[in-house]
């Protein structure tokens, strides 16, 4: 396939959402109902099928899912605040292209292949990573769902109703589950990890989020004596920094990327800080060894401050060990791509837990990811295209 035609079919879905700082293409916004049009119109295009499942979770067919057996390619349209282009939508457009190769090579299909957008893979707005691939094996119980609410307070079901889709079928659906039996996302990949074009996956590191509330009292700035204080700015201050060692200490990931503080005056001690606590490693141990550390550090300095502190959390992923058996036939297929986990969380994820999943992985120049500057050249998605093509056609031609 030509690089051409990569970039044409991207340059149609580029726009949305784009903004001098970013993507902003959070779940149910306008972005997000322009991009689930954009995807509704390609697969129009190639005669696919689609429909929307309960979880808001968008599928094209090629062929009648309900054969079972069905092949499954694709990711997600969401990004995060000021995030890339790539992340998600790239696995999407690669499907769609993907699928495009694989006619115009009279590929005879005997499964039912299909093309997912999943809700909310950020967890940006509701808080809770991998929403629609959560809500749909069961991982998440609906009625939580449904309660999330975002920054404004509004509530995923009412953001759903907001957008024409009725949030009362929120929940398990075993039936469209069982009919999958391959997963297979395209993902760029989200460091500098990879040096080859293609990659392919063997696992993702359990991560998780965790809410901090940090409560004090709110008051004067300059009336009130410092060693009169209960400033939760100060017991926040100190998690982020309590955070970053424990994580160093244990070659783990940590990050506070998100915090409210109220009121947000210059001149008035804070009341309550709001944040939020991202950790990641290789080992399940890890995290778990990171959290009891910064909880037992943070609650003691907390005393110290006369201020409370409530740490919850919001969405937790243990580790994914992709499908072996899978994982070394795509290696195969693709003349032994190099292989490689990722700290990075993916519908493929959860999906792994329920049908036999794997990821391919493009190169990212830049090694940047959740920020603009994340990058894939219009060679590599190509040979993400064919590489995609190439294992579609093995699960689902032959
Ligand atoms: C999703 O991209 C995540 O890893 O948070
Ligand atoms: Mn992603
Ligand atoms: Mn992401």
């Amino acid at each position: 396939m030509s690089p051409d035609r990569f970039a044409a079919l991207w340059r149609s879905l580029a726009p949305i959402g784009r903004t001098p700082e970013g993507y902003q293409r959070s779940s149910w916004s306008e972005a997000d109902l322009a991009c689930r049009e954009w995807f509704t119109e390609e697969a129009a295009d190639r005669g696919l099928t689609v429909e929307t499942d309960g979880n808001g979770n968008l599928w094209a067919w090629r062929g009648d899912p309900a054969a079972g057996d069905a092949i499954v390619t694709g990711s997600h349209l969401d990004s995060v605040p000021g995030g890339g282009g790539y992340d998600g939508p790239l696995g999407i457009v690669s499907g769609f292209l993907a699928l495009d190769l694989l006619s115009e090579r009279g590929c005879v299909f005997r499964r039912p292949v299909g093309v997912v957008a999943f809700t909310e893979e950020e967890g940006s707005r509701f808080g809770v990573a991998c929403l629609g691939s959560r809500l749909m094996t069961g991982a998440l119980d609906p009625a939580r769902a449904a309660g999330l609410r975002d920054r404004d307070g509004v509530t995923l079901a009412d953001a759903m109703k907001s957008a024409g889709v009725d949030p009362s079928a929120l929940g398990p659906d075993p039936v469209r589950l069982g009919r999958i039996s391959a997963f297979v996302e395209l993902h760029v990949e989200q460091g500098r990890a990879l040096a080859a074009p293609v990659g392919v996956a063997s696992a993702i590191w359990p991560h998780g989020r965790w809410r901090l509330d940090f409560t004090g009292t709110g008051n004067h700035a300059g009336t009130t004596r410092m060693d009169q204080r209960h400033d939760p700015m100060l017991t926040f201050a100190f998690a982020v920094l309590a955070a970053n060692k424990e994580a160093r200490l244990r070659d783990a990931y940590a990050t506070v990327g998100r915090a409210e503080v109220s009121p947000n005056a210059t001149n008035a001690i804070a009341s309550t800080v709001t944040a939020w606590l991202d950790a990641r490693a290789p080992e399940q141990s890890t995290v778990d060894g990171l959290i009891k550390a910064v909880t037992t550090k943070v609650t003691d300095r907390a005393t110290r401050d006369g201020t409370r502190f409530v740490m919850s959390p919001e969405s937790l992923s243990p580790v994914t060990e992709f499908h072996t058996e899978l994982r070394d036939r795509i290696v195969a297929l693709l003349d032994g791509a190099p292989v490689l986990p990722t700290g990075a969380g993916h519908d493929a994820g959860v999906l792994a837990a329920h049908v036999p999943t794997a990821m391919l992985f493009i190169r990212n120049p830049t090694g940047v990811s959740h920020a603009p500057d994340e990058s894939a050249t219009e060679v590599d998605c190509t040979a993400g295209v064919e590489a995609l093509a190439t294992v579609l056609e093995e699960l689902a031609c032959r």
